[in-house]
This record gives C-alpha cells, sequence and structure tokens, in this order.
C-alpha cells in the first residue's frame, strides 16, 4: 500500500504504530485524500489485524489541526459538501470499529476533525505540555461537529459536558481533559510509546461518565438538558444570526449526533449550515485571523524587557498581560499607590487565568512596579500610556530617549494623536511607532501597529512581531487621526447618542443594534469604554459642523462617565447596566441600525480610500477584532457588499435630507 499523508509500522509485538504526517504541509489538516488514505489503512488493518494500533502525529507543533479549511472551502454545492460530511463519518466508522483496540497519543493542538479521531479510539492519552489542547471549535465557524464527535462524546463524557465544549468550542488542556473523563491517561510526549503499549499490552476498561454526566444522555432527560442549553446559547448568539449552536443540540437531541441522518432541509443539516451567509462570513474571519498573525511571523527578536510608563486603565493592564504571556515587564507612573491597582488587576487576572499558584507567582514575579524608571535603561521596548495629552506625551519623549538602548522601540498607545505630533521631540523618530490596544486588553485581540511618517519598516516589523509574541493580532496602519477602528467606530456612537437626544430609549437603540448583529448595543457599549475618554475621541476626531450629543455634555459635566462611575446612560449595578423592559413595540430596529450604520460604512469606506490599512479586508478584520463588529456579517465593507453600495448610497440619500451633511457619501463609494 503507497501512503503520502501516514505512515504505518508494525513492530516485533505486532502493534502498529500509525503516524500522521500530511504531506507538503507543517500541520496536519484532513483532506478528502487525507480521509481517504486513512480509510485505506483501516481496511488494511482489518484484513491483517495487528495486536493494537496506536495513532500518533509525526508533526511537532500538534496532532492535527481540523478539516482542511482551504479544501472545504472550495466546496462547490450542497451534494460536495455532504459528500465530504459522509466520507469523514465512513472513515473514522471504520477505525471505530476495528476488532482490537486502538490509542491515540495527543500532542499539541488537536482540534475538530482531530479530536473526532481520537473519539473513534479505544483509549486517547494525552500530552501534559502547556500548548497540548483538545477542542470543537466546528461552532466558531458556523457548523458542527460531524464526523462523529456529536454521537461518542456524550457517551464518552455525558450530554452536559459534550454539549458545553461542542457549543463554546473552548479548548481544554490536559488535566482537565482528564478530570472530564476524555482521555484515559496523562504524561509527557517523550513517554508515548511506553504508555501505549502498556495500554495495548493490557487494555484496561473503557472509559464511561460518572451516572449523574451519563443520565444527562438519556433519553427521558435530553429535552430537559437540550431546553436549558438553547436557553444558555440564546444569551449570547441568536439563531438567525448563528445558527450552528442550535444545529448542534437538534443534531445530538433528535439525530443521535449522525449529520447523515437529518433531512437537508432541517436548518441543522450539513446542507443548510455550509451554505449559510454567516458561516461563509466567519470562515471569512477565520482567515483573516491567519493573514494578520502573518504579519507578525517575520523575524525581529523577542522582547526580552518591557517598559511601561502609565499604570492606569490601559498601561497597567498592557503590562500585566505581556507579563502573562512571559515579558518581564517594569511598570512606571508617578507614584506607587498609582501602579498597586494594575498589579492588583494583575493578579486576580493570572489567578484565573493559570489557576496553578506557582504559575500564578511567576507571573507576578514577571511584572515589576517601578516608580523611579529604571526598566528604561534595559529595555527592549518602551510603550508609552499616560494621559492623551501631545505636550505631556512629547515632554516625557524627550526625557525618554537619552536614556533608552540605542535599539530600543518606543511605542506610544496613544487613541488619536498622529505620530508625527509626537516625533518632533526625538532625535531617532525613526523608532517611534504606535501600538494602540483596546479596552479591556485582556479580551481585545487586536493591536493596531501605527506607521507615522518616518518609522523605519524595521521598527513597524518588530511592533507586529511583539503583538504576536504576546498573542494578539497586529492590524498596520497609518498614522492619521483615530487611525482604523476609532475611526470608523466613532460615527456610529455619535449617531446613537444623537438618536438618544431625539428621545428614542437607550434600551431600543440597543436592542437595534443588537438585531442587526452587534454582541452589545452602542449606548452600552459607550458606557463600558467610559463617556470621558468617548469624549475625548470624539473632540479629536468631530468634523466640523457635527452636533455635539447633549446628553453626552451633561453626563461629562456631572462626571457620570458610565460603568467605572456607576451611572452614564444607563445606571450601573454590580458591574451591569439595569435597563428598562421597554419592548420595541412597533419600533422600526431595521431603520434604526441603518442610521447607525451607515455614518461607519461611509467612513470606512473613507479609510479605504485613504489607504489607512491596505485593502477592504483588513478594515473588516480591524473592525471585527477591535470592537466586535457583527461578525455573523462579515464586517463593514461586507455589509455594503452583502446589501449592495446602490442600496447604501440610496439609504444615505434619505438620511442625508433628513439629518444633514453626516451623511454625505465620501468619494471613496466610486471605487467600492
Ligand atoms: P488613565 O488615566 O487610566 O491612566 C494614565 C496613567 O498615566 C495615570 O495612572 C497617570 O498617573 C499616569 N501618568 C500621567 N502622566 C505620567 C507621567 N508623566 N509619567 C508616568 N505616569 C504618568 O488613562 P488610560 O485610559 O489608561 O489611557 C492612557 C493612554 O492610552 C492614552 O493615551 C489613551 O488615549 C490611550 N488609550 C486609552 C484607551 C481606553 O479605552 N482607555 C484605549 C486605547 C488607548
Amino acid at each position: 500500500m503507497e501512503l503520502k499523508h501516514w505512515k504505518l509500522n508494525v513492530d516485533g509485538d505486532h502493534l502498529a504504530w500509525l503516524y500522521f504526517d500530511r504531506a507538503g504541509a507543517t500541520t496536519n489538516t484532513f483532506s478528502k485524500d487525507v480521509l481517504r488514505e486513512l480509510g485505506q489503512i483501516a481496511d488494511h488493518l482489518r484484513s491483517m489485524p495487528p495486536k493494537g494500533l496506536a495513532i500518533l502525529s509525526a508533526k511537532d507543533n500538534g496532532f492535527a489541526a481540523g478539516a482542511d479549511i482551504d479544501e472545504f472551502t472550495t466546496l462547490k454545492d450542497a451534494d460536495e459538501a455532504v459528500a465530504f460530511v459522509a466520507l469523514g463519518n465512513e472513515v473514522f466508522d471504520k477505525v471505530a470499529a476495528l476488532p482490537f483496540p486502538t490509542v491515540c497519543l495527543i500532542h499539541g493542538f488537536c482540534m475538530g476533525g482531530g479530536t473526532e479521531l481520537a473519539l473513534a479510539c479505544t483509549y486517547r492519552v494525552m500530552d501534559d505540555g502547556a500548548k497540548t489542547r483538545m477542542a470543537l471549535p466546528e461552532v466558531m465557524l458556523g457548523i458542527v461537529p460531524g464526523w462523529g464527535a456529536a454521537t461518542r462524546l456524550p457517551k464518552l463524557i455525558g450530554a452536559a459536558a459534550a454539549l458545553d465544549l461542542m457549543l463554546t468550542g473552548r479548548g481544554v488542556d490536559a488535566r482537565r481533559a482528564k478530570k472530564l473523563g476524555l482521555v484515559d491517561a496523562v504524561t509527557q510526549r517523550r513517554h508515548f510509546e511506553n504508555a501505549a503499549r502498556m495500554i495495548l499490552a493490557k487494555p484496561p476498561p473503557r472509559q464511561s461518565p460518572g451516572l449523574l454526566a451519563a443520565a444527562t444522555d438519556w433519553p427521558g432527560v435530553r429535552n430537559l438538558v437540550a431546553k436549558m442549553s438553547a436557553r444558555k446559547v440564546a444569551e449570547r448568539a441568536r439563531r438567525d444570526h448563528y445558527p450552528a449552536p442550535y444545529a448542534i443540540i437538534d443534531l445530538w437531541k433528535d439525530f443521535g449526533g449522525d449529520p447523515r441522518k437529518v433531512p437537508r432541509e432541517h436548518p441543522a443539516s450539513t446542507a443548510s449550515l455550509f451554505f449559510h451567509p454567516t458561516t461563509r462570513n466567519l470562515i471569512r474571519i477565520f482567515k483573516l485571523q491567519d493573514r494578520l498573525k502573518a504579519f507578525g511571523k517575520e523575524g525581529a527578536p523577542p522582547i526580552r524587557h518591557l517598559h511601561v510608563i502609565g499604570a492606569g486603565a490601559m498601561g497597567g493592564d498592557i503590562a500585566a498581560w505581556s507579563a502573562l504571556r512571559g515579558v518581564t515587564v517594569t511598570l512606571q507612573d508617578l507614584a506607587p499607590e498609582r501602579i498597586s491597582p494594575a498589579i492588583k488587576r494583575a493578579n486576580e487576572l493570572y489567578k484565573k487565568r493559570l489557576k496553578q499558584p506557582h504559575l500564578v507567582q511567576a507571573a507576578m514575579d514577571r511584572l515589576m512596579p517601578d516608580v523611579k524608571g529604571d526598566g528604561v535603561a534595559r529595555a527592549d521596548l518602551i510603550i508609552e500610556a499616560i494621559v492623551e495629552n501631545a505636550e505631556v506625551k512629547r515632554k516625557l519623549f524627550a526625557g525618554l530617549e537619552p536614556r533608552m538602548k540605542p535599539e530600543a522601540i518606543l511605542a506610544s498607545n496613544t487613541s488619536s494623536i498622529p505620530l508625527q505630533e509626537l516625533s518632533t521631540v526625538l532625535k531617532r523618530p525613526e523608532r517611534l511607532v504606535g501600538l494602540h490596544f483596546f479596552n479591556p486588553v485582556p479580551q481585545m485581540m487586536l493591536v493596531e501597529i501605527v506607521e507615522g511618517p518616518q518609522t523605519s519598516q524595521a521598527v513597524m516589523q518588530a511592533g507586529m512581531a511583539f503583538a504576536r509574541q504576546i498573542d494578539k493580532l497586529p492590524l498596520p496602519c497609518k498614522s492619521a487621526p483615530g487611525f482604523l477602528v476609532n475611526r470608523v467606530l466613532s460615527p456610529y456612537l455619535l449617531e446613537a447618542m444623537l438618536m438618544l437626544d431625539e428621545g428614542i430609549p437607550a434600551e431600543t437603540i440597543d436592542a437595534a443594534a443588537k438585531d442587526f448583529g452587534m454582541p452589545m448595543g452602542p449606548i452600552e457599549l459607550s458606557d463600558m469604554v467610559g463617556l470621558d475618554i468617548g469624549w475625548a475621541v470624539g473632540q479629536e476626531l468631530a468634523k466640523p459642523g457635527t452636533p455635539i450629543p447633549k446628553k453626552l455634555q451633561a453626563n461629562i459635566e456631572a462626571k457620570n462617565f458610565g460603568k467605572k462611575t456607576g451611572q452614564g446612560f444607563y445606571k450601573w449595578v454590580r458591574g451591569k447596566p439595569v435597563k428598562m423592559n421597554t419592548g420595541t413595540g412597533t419600533v422600526d430596529l431595521k431603520a434604526l441600525a441603518d442610521r447607525m450604520l451607515a455614518p461607519a460604512l461611509n467612513e470606512a469606506v473613507a479609510c479605504l480610500r485613504e489607504k489607512i490599512v491596505t485593502d477592504a479586508d483588513l478594515v473588516d478584520a480591524g473592525m471585527i477584532f477591535g470592537t466586535g463588529f457583527a461578525p455573523s456579517r462579515g464586517g463593514p465593507i461586507e455589509t455594503i457588499r452583502a446589501r449592495g453600495k446602490q442600496e447604501w448610497l440610496r439609504i444615505m440619500a434619505q438620511l442625508k435630507a433628513q439629518h444633514g451633511l453626516r451623511f454625505e457619501p465620501d468619494s471613496g463609494w466610486d471605487s467600492i
């Protein structure tokens, strides 16, 4: 048998060792070819059975990343999609039916199809390395785990835990996987062979869930579990925007987890899901994420020592996040009492993310308060996150430059000040770059890497590599007021506030945005970010003649800044806005959403024309990863394309007649 993607050895003990080693790729993924070959191997082993089979990866980075997304996006029609899903099922069913024990040895990432193959084996052993994770992230692409996981996982760990993994797409490390019963043993990768030999020589009883967990999969209980799961999903995602999580629940409850049994016209069928616009958009976003990651790939030496100046909301969290990701950080502010809240927040973040006390301690040790600024002389990178005032920042820079290492990079986290206004005091302006993080830093993946007219390419590259080093997504942007994200977001927030002044309830405005697909409404978002911040950014970005929202001004005067002061447009109690259940009744939510969106789409078009980022895909990626702009809609430019340029221009003409010049289309619409 000639094999391209798999290597098969049978040793003297009659144990078969099957290595997954996809040809011509650094990462294992499942294409049709890969699956067919695995099917042939299973047939061959069935005809000449060994005593046992171990399946493992020959790649260092992991077991498998799931289906081959590139191949998968070339599937032309429903028939092809159905056939691809059926092929995976047939092959994994063959593995599951082998008449001898099988064990899957998992290191690194084990995603989607990788996890489904592991589930088709009798046993699973997982490496306990920091990067090893098992997950079923299909839901994030708008599809379902369709190669047997929805059948096998509930039987292995109970339906409640299985649904949790399938509905969130969350990855689990070895400790958690063992606790769940997802794997039989945890060991280091170098002990894999021994572990497999022991299991295959004397197969232990198969893993099964405890009574309570098993009960969640009993026919009589299923409806209840399904209802509870659907209710939880509904808190995060609406069925019309995100059909996949609902499809997962239906697939498990009504079809035994087998997509081959789902009628074509059912919303949970492969045919319905593959060609849903949300799926297309989510797959595109997944690819865009890879594109952003690639910006940070090119060689720049890693940052070993980061010095952050300004331990406020942003600087404190940038410092904490960087230390979490392994960087040594010194954190400076005007006085120790200004640094201590940031250290306290860091400790909470580490406890939540790292859990194990020795890891928490190690991260805390990497984060050092430094009132005197001793770190400046040692740092490879200095990030400034002090008050948003050009004069104060320039003064700081002038004092800093002579104390920095000559090869060190200076960065500003400014939200709105063009770099060229800050670099006038520098002898080496080419070493200044903008690293614009988003609030809250631990949750927001994007960092705008801002190129001033004098920033050198090497420094841009280093900025992008640093973003990757700390697991963020870099987006290269030109230095113009607001860069990309704030510039597009501001007119949307402004329009929402003007609607508020007209007497439209905040709850209705937020409902309209959520109805479009935004994860949070603009009024709630403004309160969350801080009305003082919004005010400052608005002042910087407002075009001449733009009206000032009256309710915003009143809040600023009363120092009601939103969530952080407990009062903004909403009253905030225990971190949540108190919303009146006014009901939206007969209000045309779509018209309200159009009115808020139109100025933002117009600004996105202007950014494209001015080449703030290089192309339309990057506008969409920036808005999705920087603000959470309705992922199911695929970003602002995709929103224009989906409904059509002419339709949006018609809407804008109407809005201009009603509300004035802020709805004047940008000249960039001609080339959209
Ligand atoms: P903040 O007011 O929470 O913190 C600023 C900190 O800088 C304060 O602790 C202050 O004591 C300290 N500081 C002021 N002058 C200093 C100096 N000369 N030396 C050392 N420390 C000094 O402000 P925030 O919100 O953290 O913003 C900081 C920067 O980040 C600003 O440039 C802002 O535009 C930008 N930014 C803010 C975002 C936000 O949502 N808050 C988002 C992205 C960027």
